[in-house]
């Protein structure tokens, strides 16, 4: 089974929109708290978790309790995603008669618990999974908190309780922003230690200050800690605290306040305020303009590819580029499926594998087997009917769908019928065969023909750009559409890869910027872009962005 990572991706990405449009259109409501634990509820509802949407009370299911409750509009937008009720009802959030309130309540089908007094739902969280022993069900409780919460004795009471009764089918999420209503946690109530200041990202990022997780341990618990913005990370999490026995379990998940949106991240004010009208198109177009690192291992020591996955992981990588060559499709071989599979083990970031061969409808399944989460084949080898059975295999084990078309292929019309669930593009910008290649000028008008038949097929998948990718065309690829970026000899044949990928994050933030200002203008003209350029509050982004605003004349 694959990660189930561009699905669960592609409905965070919806979740969080609804959240905008909900809040927005409620005149307020606790966007930022929506936004961190993002990603944990994806996981949940995506992959983990037991639930059927058309009988919201079937006694089997697994319970997931949102103990802050604020965080409504976030469960809400999730619960409609996963089909309990239709999207369009997050209008109504905060509306006299509406089922969405503030808080959860459980005339809303799906909600477990009427969250909302902080403090009380890991208590509540622990009765149903007493019962559920007691009754001899073998449901799971998950169950989030929130860091601010943690000020609540009653929190402290649960975890003891918990420990006392071995609730291992109680799985509790901190959702550890750093941020509550007032202020910094680490100001009012710290966790871990003291904050001087205000900045929390060398908090966030120093280990050596976390005391959270000892608290945690000293009462008995299993304390699991993640970055909880990343999919692999949280899903490892969840099946290891699922198959621990005779304790519960706490997944203590750092994440970021307003995460996805760059004048909401880790920014007190978005705790519990709405967008603006007239700034939501341009928080939906960043939304969109979320990207992907993924180097290509081939491009370093073939004979130790071992050493260049923990490169990738090192250099925090988002993914991990597979290209696997056949000496036939392209005349070059460099490793299948077995190599892929003795990989797999050295690490939990996603595998992206980019089948060079032929027939791949023959050999696909091994590569599911070998642990990918990316398959991606290429058309000039495929046709519907093969293409077809591709795709339903790889939905069928949660492993992302790729297609892949060579400089001088255009996307067949057989495709055009998969595109609405495709989950990656690949336009090659060199002909495949070997990294270090010259990036094929033309792509860049292709890619833009291309956008309009995907737009025209609801396509809601990530294209990535492969081939050629150096710092210097990062940038316009970004603006081309493309939200993946492998990177071979640009990436992995540098000696800092961790310096490296972080340059390309900031070429490619470069270009988010630009094109964000650009809608900014087009919508509202210099009046608007103050205006959106002024929510940057946090850190030097302000000036940063302005200086781009400036270089573009919008100012
Ligand atoms: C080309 C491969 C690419 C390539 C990337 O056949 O699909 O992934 O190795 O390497 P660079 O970035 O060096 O072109
Ligand atoms: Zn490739």
């Amino acid at each position: 089974m694959g990660l189930n990572y561009y699905q669960i991706k592609k409905n965070v990405l919806r979740a969080r929109k609804l959240v905008i449009k909900s809040t927005n259109s409620a005149g307020s409501g606790h966007p930022g708290g929506s936004f961190s634990m993002a990603e944990i509820l994806g996981c949940l509802f995506f992959k983990y978790l037991r639930y059927d949407p058309k009988q919201p009370q079937w006694e089997n299911r697994d319970r997931l309790v949102l103990s802050k409750g604020h965080a409504a509009p976030g469960l809400f937008s999730s619960l409609a995603v996963a089909g309990y009720f239709p999207e369009s009802e997050l209008e109504t959030l905060r509306k006299f008669g509406s089922k969405l309130q503030g808080h959860p309540d459980l005339k809303c089908p799906g909600v477990e618990f009427c969250g909302g007094s902080l403090g009380t739902g890991l208590s509540y969280s622990l009765g149903i999974a007493l019962a559920a022993k007691m009754d001899g069900k073998n449901y799971h409780v998950y169950t989030i908190i929130g860091d601010g919460e943690s000020d609540e004795g009653q929190v402290w009471e649960a975890a003891m309780c918990a420990a006392k009764y071995k609730a291992d089918n109680l799985t509790a999420f901190l959702d550890r922003n750093f941020i509550q209503q007032d202020s910094y946690t680490e100001k009012i109530m710290p966790l871990d230690e003291k904050l001087e200041g205000n900045d929390i990202s060398e908090m966030w990022n120093d280990a050596s200050r976390w005391k959270t997780g000892d608290k945690w341990r000293s009462f008995g618990w299993n304390v699991i800690e993640i970055e909880g913005h990343k999919i692999e990370q949280i899903d490892a999490a969840i099946s290891k605290a699922n198959s621990t026995k005779g304790i519960p379990s706490i997944i203590i998940a750092r994440t970021i306040k307003g995460k996805s949106i760059e004048h909401m991240e880790s920014n007190p004010q978005w705790h519990g305020k709405a967008p603006d009208s007239d700034i939501v198109p341009i928080i939906n177009l960043e939304l969109n303009s979320q990207f992907m690192i993924a180097p290509s291992i081939i491009a370093g020591d073939m004979t130790h590819l071992e050493n260049e996955i923990k490169r990738c992981v090192t250099g925090r990588a988002d993914y991990i580029h597979l290209d696997v060559m056949d000496g036939k499709f392209v005349s070059n071989k460099t490793f299948d499926h077995n190599k892929i599979k003795e990989l797999r083990s050295l690490t939990i970031l996603p595998f992206d594998s980019h089948l060079m061969i032929d027939e791949p409808v023959k050999h696909v399944r091994e590569y599911v087997e070998a642990g990918s989460d990316i398959i991606t084949v290429h058309a000039e080898v495929c046709d519907e009917s093969s293409f077809g059975e591709i795709h339903d295999l790889l939905k069928h084990n949660q492993v992302g769908v790729g297609l892949a078309i060579n400089p001088d292929t255009e996307l067949p019309a057989w495709s055009y019928k998969f595109l609405p669930t495709l989950d990656q593009l690949i336009v090659m910008s060199v002909v495949p065969g070997k990294s270090g290649q010259k990036y094929i000028e033309e792509t860049h008008e292709k890619i833009k023909r291309l956008n309009v038949i995907l737009n025209e097929h609801q396509f809601s998948g990530y294209i990535e750009a492969d081939g050629g990718v150096t710092l210097e065309n990062a940038g316009s690829c970004f603006i081309d559409g493309a939200r993946c970026f492998v990177g071979g000899s640009a990436i992995i044949g540098q000696k800092d890869i961790r310096g490296i990928i972080n340059e390309f994050r900031v070429q490619i933030l470069k270009s988010r910027r630009k094109i964000l200002l650009d809608k900014a203008y087009q919508l509202g003209g210099s009046t608007l872009v103050k205006k959106w350029i002024d929510l940057h509050i946090i850190g030097e982004k302000k000036e940063q962005i302005r200086k781009i605003a400036a270089e573009e004349g919008y100012l």
